[in-house]
């Protein structure tokens, strides 16, 4: 493995090497797929048959209405024609973010493929059924945690616990309960991201890396078959 060489003094820290990318393979945009979505369900296969340790997690950027933004990570769970789809609690900061803004973008690295995907686009709530599937598939322990947590709120050091209990209570669930009938609460759900513009990263020596990016031509974000125009980007 790289050694990473730093030099540190009392307050400061500075990084002075890095890891060299070297993926075998070249992406063109002739040698890419016409719809980035196909595109990214090609590359996600990749690095999932390739192990990459969580393929599915993903940075979330959001911004306020003045533009402020934050990033944070969040598990990617469905590819459809239209779009990304990730679950959250919907009086979380990211989701008051996305309500007043509604413009997100995604990011995945997979480090041991060299690869990385920009995405994006505007967002949309999934459908109630939607989140209502998804939402009976999680273990028990993730439903109760759902209800209990106020995302992103201010909380005091016994405040969850006697949230999930009081959750546990209510709906009847045992220690030892694998499953149960807990229902999807409101304020939960899934956001679905709409890309108007995909980027494909492939790290190569001396930081001359590949990079295509599909822009949607018209950028209407009702088409199930949208247009795109593929480009090359300098490194
Ligand atoms: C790998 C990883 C995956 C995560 N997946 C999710 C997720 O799918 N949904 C979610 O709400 N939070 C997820 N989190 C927690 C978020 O990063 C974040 O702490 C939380 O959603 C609150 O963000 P917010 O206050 O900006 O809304 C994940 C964190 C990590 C490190």
């Amino acid at each position: 493995m790289d050694q990473m060489e730093v030099a540190e003094t009392t307050d400061t820290l500075h990084v002075r090497s890095h890891v060299q990318y070297n993926a075998p393979d070249h992406i063109t945009p002739t040698n890419i797929h016409r719809s980035p979505l196909e595109q990214f369900h090609i590359w996600f296969n990749d690095a999932r048959i390739a192990g990459v340790r969580e393929p599915d997690a993903m940075s979330l950027s959001t911004a306020t209405a003045s533009g402020i933004p934050s990033s944070r990570m969040v598990l990617f769970k469905q590819l459809d024609k239209r779009g990304f789809v990730f679950y959250t609690n919907y009086t979380s900061r990211k989701s008051k973010e996305l309500e007043e803004n509604p413009n997100a973008a995604l990011l995945f690295f997979w480090r041991e493929m060299s690869r990385q995907v920009r995405i994006v686009g505007r967002v949309e709530k999934v459908s109630k059924e939607e989140t209502e599937a998804y939402f009976k598939s999680r273990p028990v322990g993730s439903q109760l945690g759902a209800w209990a947590s106020k995302q992103s709120s201010i909380i005091g050091e016994n405040d969850l616990a006697a949230r999930l209990k009081k959750f546990h209570d209510r709906f009847g669930v045992t220690e030892d309960a694998h499953e149960r009938d807990v229902p999807a609460p409101e304020f939960w759900g899934g956001w679905r991201v709409i890309p108007n513009e995909m980027e494909f990263w492939l790290g190569k020596p001396s930081r001359l890396h590949d990079r295509i990016r599909y822009l949607r031509v018209n950028g209407s974000v009702s088409d199930e078959e949208p247009q795109w125009n593929i480009d090359r980007l300098s490194p």
